[in-house]
């Protein structure tokens, strides 16, 4: 095989939050195609940097109290360890804050200025006199124009989902400042993009992007593309414009010249030839993985200023979907948005990369996560049938075989089918139709499962005489576990490592030639890989703080701890950046059944400091519920009382007993908890409506 030159990026995080579990969709897929690339004995660099310009930058930095370059600074270190926990090895990371990046975003810029490719003019835009600042679209909130619809951010409408110009908005206010803003004019910088409309043409349809993609290419090309506006007035944190004093580039001007500066810093490191992977004549390749909603300026502006600077454009720019959580998107309200500390803090990182290997593929659809399906799929992927193969043949190769493997391979037909199915996980790989790969290699587990399965060690074992036989067995095993681990090598890093040493062997290259380990002293077993459990999924999500709160004296007001508290036992802690709750449409409303009832039997439940436990009239049907309001309420003060219970909810068994529904109360807690008090005319078993 003829070794490739190959240079990757990831999209470069904004210095301005953590990474989270979204993110990481992105930096593990890329790093499984490096690390395969690698692997194949390719030479592949994976760069990528912090992207640390703009205005949401500057202000954060401001509302912290601290200048630009520390926040950033801060926040490298905090990406830079989430990286390394989670085995994205980047060959260098760098940040478009740097003195390469000031360069190169000079050097284009003045390449493309010569040859007319910058237009300036004068454009009207929303400033706010009080903050001195030009407001970028989203730190603009009004009504919106068309159903009046209030606090509607910067361009479109939420309620309507109309489109208009930040200016007419109807009574606009700064979100920086609360300020009205007034409009004002300046000059900007414009890169000519429709001189680039023939090439992009060309170059959208030249197998560069997926079919998805140079789709919604096309109808961005047919509509006619607009100059784009690269320049930002000061205040900006960013690289002020060579010969423009007071302007600055647009954060998306320089962010993707970041990728150029960060392997510029890797070549000064190492020696390498940056020209030989950016020069337009060479045979090297350039890729480009990002998600799917920055695609124009990876499919358009990039592969333009590219080729107007004189440059090379990628080989491939590869997107991907969006994570969502149990079919939402991340939400800070609903606890899903999980940054990769948080995970780290619980989880294994190797579980993640697993799963999403297991769940991508090279298309844009989004990525749907549930915590049961991760469970299920580590739990009984990796850890039932892969590590399970080593688990079942080690034992015995240690206490009869004296960690020795046999002095044959019994079954060399099974060995090379198992090396030949290398062209098609290799394929797989290649093409970033991960799914399939793991599905091809957890059918090659099974096979290696099913294997020891009918040849019963454990019962040949019994007979000393067979010994030979039973070592022959279980080394056969331990030779299929061993190539099973060189095709999850990329997904796997660490317990491949551990997998390593356990063989005694070396790092594993691309099983193109693998022959059988025979005669070969291994070492010891040790369990390679745990159980995902669910405390620590619960623990991750906060679960476990909650059912805490429930037992202090606290806010809590519902009735229902128990087996599932993530069906809301608590009211959650009101978030000021957060809506009280997810809206809900009437229809789901109605699906709540409300009623009357009268508490007829209130008693203490021994050992809990807030739960009574309450038996309910429904007029006629009686409920027991279990409630935590006994730092409110004095049992014998609500026998005889009315109040307002859900009664369909899903009886819940819970250690004391089984909760048939939950009684409505308000409150911060303590002896701050209302019950809901219907008026004297009310009888039990009428639906509220
Ligand atoms: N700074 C820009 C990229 C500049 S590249 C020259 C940016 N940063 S980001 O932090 O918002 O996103 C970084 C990458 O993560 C992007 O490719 C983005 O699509 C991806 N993702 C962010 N949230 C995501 C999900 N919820 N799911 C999957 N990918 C996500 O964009
Ligand atoms: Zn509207």
């Amino acid at each position: 095989m003829s070794s490739r030159k190959i240079l990757v990026t990831s999209a470069l995080p904004y210095a301005n939050g953590p990474i989270h579990l979204g993110h990481l969709v992105e930096y593990i897929q890329t790093d499984i195609w490096v690390r395969f690339q690698k692997q194949c004995g390719h030479t592949c660099h994976y760069v990528c940097a912090d992207d640390a310009h703009g205005t949401a930058i500057m202000l954060k930095a401001q509302e912290e109290k601290i200048e630009p370059e520390q926040l950033i600074e801060q926040v490298a270190k905090d990406h830079i360890a989430d990286f390394n926990d989670f085995s994205v090895a980047f060959d260098h990371y760098h940040s478009t804050h740097s003195d390469e990046n000031r360069e190169l975003s000079a050097q284009i810029y003045k390449q493309l200025r010569d040859k007319d490719l910058i237009a300036t003019r004068t454009i009207t835009q929303l400033f706010d006199p009080e903050k001195n600042m030009f407001l970028p679209d989203r730190f603009i909130k009004g009504e919106c124009p068309r159903c009046g619809a209030a606090d509607q951010h910067g361009d479109n409408c939420e309620v309507c989902s109309a489109t208009y110009s930040p200016s007419d908005l109807k009574n606009p206010v700064s979100a920086v400042s609360g300020a009205t803003p007034v409009e004002k004019s300046s000059l900007h910088y414009f890169f000519k993009l429709p001189e680039f409309t023939d090439m992009l043409k060309e170059w959208t349809h030249a197998g560069h992007l997926q079919p998805e993609m140079a789709n919604k290419i096309d109808e961005w090309l047919t509509t006619g593309l607009e100059e784009w506006d690269i320049s930002r007035d000061a205040p900006y944190f960013g690289f002020e414009i060579p010969d423009a004093p007071g302007k600055y580039f647009y954060v998306w001007l320089d962010a993707p010249i970041g990728y150029m500066a960060s392997f510029q810093a890797l070549c000064d490191r190492e020696g390498l030839d940056f020209d030989e992977y950016w020069k337009s004549a060479s045979d090297t390749e350039l890729y480009h993985f990002i998600g799917k909603d920055i695609i124009n300026f990876h499919a358009l502006f990039w592969p333009a200023m590219l080729s107007g600077a004189g440059y090379k454009t990628p080989n491939g720019v590869f997107a991907h979907g969006f994570l969502t959580i149990d079919g939402h998107k991340m939400s800070k309200s609903r606890g899903t948005f999980i940054t990769a500390r948080q995970y780290l803090d619980h989880l294994k990182s190797e579980h993640l990369r697993y799963y999403f290997a297991a769940r991508l593929n090279n298309g844009v659809d989004d990525l749907d996560m549930s915590f049961d399906d991760f469970t299920q799929r580590i739990n009984s992927d990796l850890v039932g049938k892969v590590v399970n193969i080593a688990s079942r043949c080690s034992g015995f190769i240690k206490k009869r075989g004296d960690n020795t493997l046999s002095e044959n391979c019994c079954e060399p037909e099974l060995f090379r089918s198992f090396v030949n199915a290398q062209f098609e996980i290799a394929g797989s790989y290649e093409t970033r139709e991960y799914a399939k790969a793991m599905r091809k290699i957890m059918e090659l587990a099974d096979q290696a499962n099913q294997y020891i399965d009918e040849k019963k060690p454990w019962v040949i074992a019994k007979d000393s005489e067979r010994n030979q036989e039973l070592i022959e067995i279980c080394s056969m095993g331990i030779n299929l576990f061993r190539i099973l681990m060189a095709y999850l090598r990329p997904v796997l890093p660490e317990t491949a490592i551990a997998t390593e040493q356990f063989l005694n062997i070396d790092a594993q290259s691309w099983p193109t030639d693998t022959k059988p380990l025979v005669d070969h002293v291994i070492n010891t077993f040790n369990p390679l890989m745990m159980r995902v459990n669910k405390d620590d999924i619960d623990a991750m999500l906060g679960i476990e703080k909650e059912i805490k709160q429930e037992e202090a004296p606290k806010a809590e007001v519902i009735s229902q701890p128990s087996t599932q508290p993530e069906k809301t036992i608590v009211t959650p802690e009101i978030q000021q950046d957060e809506p009280l709750a997810e809206i809900i449409d009437y229809k789901d409303f109605t699906k709540i059944d409300l009623r009357v009832v009268k508490i007829v039997k209130a008693e203490q439940v021994k050992g809990t400091k807030k739960l009574l436990k309450l038996t309910l009239d429904l007029g006629g049907e009686t409920r027991q519920v279990f409630a935590g309001i006994k730092t409110a309420y004095a049992p014998e003060d609500l026998e005889g009382s009315l109040t307002v219970m859900v009664a369909n909810l899903k009886p819940r068994k819970m250690r004391f007993g089984v909760s048939e529904g939950m009684v409505l109360a308000a409150g911060p807690g303590g002896s701050d908890i209302f019950l809901l008090e219907p008026d004297e005319g009310a009888k039990p078993g009428m639906r509220i409506q």
